[in-house]
């Protein structure tokens, strides 16, 4: 019986790496769509895989006995409807070019669906290394979220100004 849960709990964490690395290549995409602001996407792109290795790492709490709380109640709600919004960017990003208005509304709606999903807070463990995962995580995602906000309003404001519609370019 405990060796199905573990099986189970390390499906989660893979299928939540997986998550990250997706989102990390999505915005590996759009830093090549948009070289003007390749070096947001770039870096926002390096700590999604950053977090991949910090979810691939808590396997280790497995091996070392420890177990999640809840982490199958987060997980059916969530990852499945996540991991179809991602697919759907990526076949979009690798079928054509995207304005940059379109990558950065995407992004946005990604990153708030991680702190809507409030796994960081849903999940528990009785391992100090999960909570100090958790807790970076999640920091993490919410400043990805106000990064990518600064970033449209930075690029709508002027235009707004001017009457320029920026979703031409
Ligand atoms: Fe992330």
């Amino acid at each position: 019986m405990k060796d199905r849960i573990i099986q189970a709990q390390r499906q989660i964490l893979n299928d939540l790496a997986a998550h990250e690395s997706m989102i990390g290549e999505l915005y590996d995409l759009y830093a090549a769509m948009h070289p003007q602001s390749s070096s947001l996407w770039s870096a926002l792109a390096k700590e999604e895989r950053e977090h991949s290795s910090i979810l691939t790492s808590l396997n280790k709490l497995l091996d070392n006995g420890s177990l999640f709380w809840n982490l199958g109640e987060f997980a059916s709600t969530n990852v499945a409807e996540q991991l179809a919004v991602i697919h759907t960017a990526l076949s979009w990003a690798r079928g054509s070019k995207q304005s940059e208005f379109e990558c950065l509304k995407t992004a946005l709606q990604i990153e708030s669906s991680l702190i809507d999903s409030k796994f960081y807070s849903v999940v528990t463990s009785e391992a100090k290394e999960f909570t100090y995962a958790c807790q970076a995580l999640s920091r993490a995602t919410e400043k990805h979220f106000q990064q990518l906000k600064d970033k449209i309003v930075e690029k709508v404001e002027p235009r707004a100004n001017s009457g320029y519609s920026w979703e031409e370019d």
